[in-house]
């Protein structure tokens, strides 16, 4: 059975501290400069410069390991296009962290498929420079996470990670470290972002908002607003959102992906799927959870991603075809070629440890198929962050099934001359005598499978942008 949720989200932020200059040491050997944490001794960052021999942009950019513990974060930091190219950087930067899905996947994938300031050449044995890089008016980081997947490694004999929740406590470490310490110019950042899965980030908004309250002299992560991408909050609503997407013209499509003879078989079934489903939610005993798995991979899930694989159907796009076994993309594999390289291993300074890269962490996966992440929903997480008003965007191509959730919306979106999909937000005061109204927008691509930045490269950074500046899609 494999349900594989891909998801991917951002959050923003907004606080304040000090220590500008912070007790840095050279490692001899690779070149790193090492931070350790002033809140937690067992917490350190271990940092390099890179260039764009290896990832061709014209930003500096850094790449290194947060060692928390145990556990070892891999992440590839950039500054912003614009703000470097000014002059002033007395103003703070603001920041956004992507967190590909999964769970399992490396944030490689969103890095260099879809909106990182470089992407993987048409060999392999490269990148080219991304000009719809989503680093234009922020400063951006990739994570690989949980522990285990991509770069991202433990101590021998450390159990994985198998919810979101374990991750987001590690996350937020990370991200306290990293703002006030290593990169201080976000700590006051009115706008930082982060981007991650649809499971890990409400996880992680949830995490830092209440660790903020809990330590507030500790430097505070100022998280302003989160957006999932694709996101799998909901499975309920993935599930039936199978059915609408292949038996109804709804996403734009002309005919229904399935004929009625499967049609009525997915519909007989979606019951019995979506009541299992609920229990879990009510109940989210792993035992509940991993059987309503099964009731909605056996009764609908199934009849579509059962086919997904070279040669079949594709999971993240319903009109594309399937060109490799689980990513179906072909640029998904040189990814991985690249990273393997020997000359990537060198100049990233991968620990021995590291045999192999792999976009896909299955012993991630699995760990999380034992437990009740995948089941649960986190739509409570959701309306959490918006009482404590985290602004939150959900945004989903049209024709995307690993995670679609289907909305009602129909105005048309953009000053584009031409509709490029619909957006629906409301603007709310969470508290009385707020200042500030909480934003909670839904949008959803046209012509767009589950990689919106991939397949709609404009789009996506026009939206992204406007919904870093506060601005209407409309
Ligand atoms: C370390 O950095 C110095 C100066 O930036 C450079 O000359 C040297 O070649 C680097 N060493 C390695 C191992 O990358
Ligand atoms: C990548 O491969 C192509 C085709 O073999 C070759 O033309 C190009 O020079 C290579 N680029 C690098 C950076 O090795
Ligand atoms: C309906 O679709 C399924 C799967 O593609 C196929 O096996 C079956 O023959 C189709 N039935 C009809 C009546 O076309
Ligand atoms: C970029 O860094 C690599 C080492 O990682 C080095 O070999 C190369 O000369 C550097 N290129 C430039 C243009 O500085
Ligand atoms: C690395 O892992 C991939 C995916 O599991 C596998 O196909 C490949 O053969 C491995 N390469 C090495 C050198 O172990």
């Amino acid at each position: 059975m494999k349900l594989l949720p891909w998801l991917a989200a951002f959050l923003s932020s907004t606080i304040a501290t000090s220590s500008q200059v912070p007790l840095a040491e050279d490692h001899p050997h690779s070149n790193f400069t090492i931070y350790r944490s002033n809140v937690s001794p067992d917490h350190s960052i271990r940092i390099k410069r890179q260039n764009a021999t290896l990832c061709n942009t014209p930003v500096d950019q850094y790449t290194g390991w947060l060692d928390v513990g145990h556990h070892h974060f891999f992440f590839w930091y950039f500054k912003s296009e614009n703000a470097a190219s000014a002059d002033d950087h007395s103003s703070s930067e603001p920041l956004a962290l992507w967190l590909t899905g999964g769970p399992g996947g490396s944030s490689m994938l969103g890095m260099l498929q879809e909106l990182g300031p470089c992407l993987i050449n048409d060999y392999g044995n490269g990148t080219d420079y991304n000009p719809y890089g989503w680093n234009k008016e922020t400063a951006l980081i990739f994570v690989d996470q949980p522990a285990g997947v991509g770069f991202s490694y433990l101590d021998e004999g450390e159990p994985l990670p198998g919810d979101s929740f374990t991750s987001a406590a590690d996350m937020h470490l990370f991200l306290q470290l990293f703002i006030s310490q290593v990169f201080p110019e976000h700590e006051n950042g009115p706008n930082p972002i982060n981007a991650f899965q649809g499971h890990y980030l409400p996880a992680l908004g949830v995490q830092i908002i209440s660790q903020n309250a809990l330590h507030p002299k500790q430097p505070q992560v100022p998280l302003k607003s989160l957006a999932i991408g694709n996101g799998y909050v909901s499975p309920l609503d993935t599930a039936f959102g199978y059915w609408e997407t292949l038996c109804t013209t709804n996403p734009g499509v002309k005919e229904p992906i399935f004929n009625s003879t499967r049609c009525d078989i997915m519909a007989t079934n979606l019951p019995r799927c979506l009541d299992v489903s609920k229990a879990c939610y009510d109940h989210p005993d792993p035992a509940i959870c991993q059987a309503a798995s099964t009731v909605c991979w056996d009764g609908v899930i199934k009849y579509y991603d059962g086919e997904s694989y070279a040669g079949g159907r594709n999971r993240f796009d319903i009109t594309a075809p399937c060109d490799i076994d689980d990513f179906c993309y072909a640029n998904t594999a040189l990814i991985q070629t690249y990273l393997n390289l020997p000359s990537s291993f060198t100049s990233l300074s991968v620990p021995k440890t590291i045999k192999n890269y792999t976009v896909l962490s299955e012993a991630v996966e699995s760990a999380f198929e034992r437990t009740n992440d995948l089941g649960i929903s986190l739509i409570p997480a959701v309306a959490y962050l918006l009482e404590n008003q985290i602004d939150v965007l959900i945004y989903q191509g049209n024709l995307d099934l690993a995670c679609g959730v289907y909305g009602e919306g129909v105005e048309g979106m953009g000053e584009w001359g031409r509709k490029v999909g619909t957006a629906k937000e409301v603007n709310v005061r969470m508290r009385e005598g707020d200042e500030k109204k909480t934003r909670f927008a839904l949008v959803t691509i046209d012509g767009s499978g589950h990689m919106v930045p991939q397949d709609q490269p404009e789009v996506a950074l026009d939206m992204l942008n406007r919904w870093l500046a506060g601005k209407a899609f409309n």
